[in-house]
């Protein structure tokens, strides 16, 4: 997804942005550029990476102390030179980058046309640039009044920075469903579509809200409305260590965030589970309680990964709350017109808690009366704003595009969040709550034991990585663990995979299956173990390839499968959160020795801000 990084303050500007650009790289991107502002703009753009950018531009006039950023993924028109961003107004009055999607682009432009101007680009971005510049010149006003009275004429979402060469000292930024957040330095600003280009200057920071326009000279903020009323911007510290968004020595974002899950997992339930592990405690939920305990129904909505994690949590709701759940794709519901309840709860999960349809689906679950919890990783974003209640999942940025430890974190917290309803409303014993919390306090050390199998891993995706389509199963709680795997694994490697419930494989799937397929078995042990061997006979006995998570000492399985991965023993509810690891490492050394690029795997974004 799309990145802004901006500066405005008195050292060299060029590497604060091409800095700030590596920093953003992992939200995915085609192209980049920088405009170098104080002066008449010069403008640098590229397709492709912000290192061929940046040897672009070496050589080139990059002086300056003032200057703005972009990373763009594309959405109106193809990934090149000429519709990557900054863009320029025809009469090179303004420069602007812009994150989101103006909706009435199209007709702006016709009315833009009919005016005489002429476009270079397929973007919506540089509509509108010349839009904010037709009203200035036509309308004769300033430059601030341009630019707000040009973006209340637009409908959309954007995140923008434009500056002008006729007002050379300064910045204007503003959003409208896009976030921005501006740091403040000495003497200094930075502007960013999130604070990973901003952490390494300083910690003081104000996230605008939508509607906010910042007009910022050297030295001097001054935040406004859209229809101009002042605002006192709020400074907030930042509580993210510029050790939380490097490598810290792995080769990859991915393979970090994997290792770091023992931790991030603690940190999800840290201060959660009380000291003698007999109850949880959510803050964030603790003033809707009654509500929750009332409802009749809960509605869990996301999308990709964090969607898996919600069908994870239909299971464990259903299991341990005894209370019925619908998950949705946010993107299906809020076009369906679905039926929501007044007395609904809707559970909005999304790592970025920026994800459009999610927060689409949150509008309308609100107009419809019905209560709104969000389970968001990124503080401060706009879910949890937009949200009456919910809880953070704690897992430290998540930079590799493909979701690891975000995906652990929000199915720790559904199994929180199960457990505690299920003891609240009397469905779940005190013996078993207490049973389980216990159980999910060991949780980050049985990973550690998992992840010293690294090599094996290694070893099976070395023998598999050729293979054209991949099978996962896996039954119960393991279902959503196998769709999860294989959404790993075509997501990084680009190898086909599909997951299906493993008795649903014999309306299908076993087709497919022949001696050059690799199944991945999800196995390990609880009440439908014996259903799942029976599985793997018959995959075995069409000369699948059988790869199967086993319960440590399980040597039924070791016998039939051609490889196991075994996970420590656990209580049911966790165990979906130990199986995912051996799978998310299969699939990261995969994609490696496919020469694949992990972190930024070919057409994905880390967020997607576009419906
Ligand atoms: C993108 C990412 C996925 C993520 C999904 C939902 O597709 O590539 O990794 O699961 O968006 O994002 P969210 O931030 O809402 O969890």
């Amino acid at each position: 997804m799309c990145g802004i990084v901006g500066y405005i303050g008195n050292k060299p500007v060029y590497p604060i942005l091409i800095n700030g650009l590596k920093r953003l790289e992992y939200r995915g991107y085609d192209s980049a550029g920088v405009a170098i502002l104080g002066g008449e703009p010069k403008i640098y753009k590229r397709k492709g990476k912000v290192s061929e950018l940046d040897e672009f531009a070496q050589g080139q006039d990059v002086e300056g102390t003032i200057g703005m950023g972009h990373t763009r993924w594309a959405t109106h028109g193809e990934p090149n030179d000429v519709n990557a961003h900054p863009h320029m107004s025809q009469n090179g009055h303004f420069v602007l980058i812009h994150n989101g999607i103006i909706e009435n682009y199209a007709r702006i432009k016709r009315y833009l046309e009919h005016k005489g101007y002429v476009f270079q680009s397929e973007t919506d971005t540089e509509v509108l640039v010349n839009l904010i510049e037709y009203v200035y010149i036509r309308g004769q006003v300033s430059i601030e009044v341009a630019v707000r009275y040009a973006l209340s004429k637009v409908v959309g979402a954007y995140g923008l920075v434009i500056a002008s060469p006729l007002m050379p000292d300064t910045l204007v930024a503003a959003r409208k469903g896009s976030p921005l957040v501006i740091g403040i330095g000495d003497g200094e600003y930075f502007i960013a579509s999130d604070a990973t280009p901003i952490v390494e200057h300083t910690k003081s920071v104000i996230y605008l809200n939508n509607d906010n326009v910042a007009i910022i000279r050297r030295g001097e903020l001054s935040l406004r409305t859209i229809d101009n009323d002042r605002l006192e911007p709020e400074v907030q510290t930042l509580d993210l260590g510029i050790g939380d968004i490097d490598k810290g020595g792995y080769d990859h974002f991915m393979l970090k965030e994997i290792f770091e899950q023992p931790r991030s997992i603690q940190d999800t339930f840290r201060g959660r589970v009380s000291a003698k592990h007999d109850d949880i405690r959510l803050g964030g939920l603790h003033h809707v309680m009654p509500k929750l305990l009332a409802a009749k129904r809960f509605i869990i909505i996301g999308c990709g990964t964090s969607w898996h994690a919600g069908l994870l949590g239909e299971y464990l709701f259903e299991q341990y709350a005894r209370v019925p759940v619908e998950v949705e794709y946010a993107s299906e519901f809020r076009y369906r017109d679905p039926l929501i309840f007044a007395d609904d709860i809707i559970i909005a999960i999304s790592q970025s808690g920026e994800t459009a349809d999610t927060l689409a689906a949150i509008q309308l679950a609100k107009k419809a009366g019905a209560t709104v919890l969000g389970i968001t990783n990124v503080v401060g974003s706009s879910i949890p704003r937009e949200t009456d209640a919910g809880v953070y999942t704690h897992a430290g940025p998540e930079i590799g595009v493909a979701s690891t430890k975000a995906f652990t974190a929000q199915v720790t917290v559904l199994t929180m969040m199960a457990l505690m309803l299920g003891r609240r409303n009397g469905s779940l014993s005190q013996k078993d709550y207490e049973l389980n919390i216990q159980e999910l306090v060991q949780v980050p050390d049985k990973i550690e034991r998992i992840l010293q199998h690294n090599d094996l891993f290694r070893d099976i995706a070395a023998r598999y990585k050729d293979s054209q389509n991949f099978l996962y199963l896996g039954r119960g709680f393991f279902f959503p663990v196998a769709l999860e795997g294989a959404l790993k694994l075509k997501e990084i490697s680009y190898i086909h995979a599909e997951g299906y419930p493993a008795a649903e494989m014999k309306h299908g799937p076993i087709a497919l299956i022949d001696e050059n397929m690799p199944v991945v078995v999800i196995a390990s042990r609880d009440k439908s173990y014996e259903k799942i061997v029976s599985n793997i006979q018959e995959v075995k006995a069409r000369k699948g390839i059988v790869v199967a998570v086993v319960t440590e000492g399980d040597t039924i399985i070791r016998e039939m499968a051609d490889h196991v991965m075994e996970v420590p023993h656990t209580e049911p509810a966790m165990a979906p959160l130990l199986a995912v690891v051996p799978l998310q490492l299969l699939s990261y050394h995969i994609a490696v020795m496919r020469g694949c690029n992990v972190d930024q795997p070919r057409n994905l974004a880390k967020s997607v801000t576009v419906e």
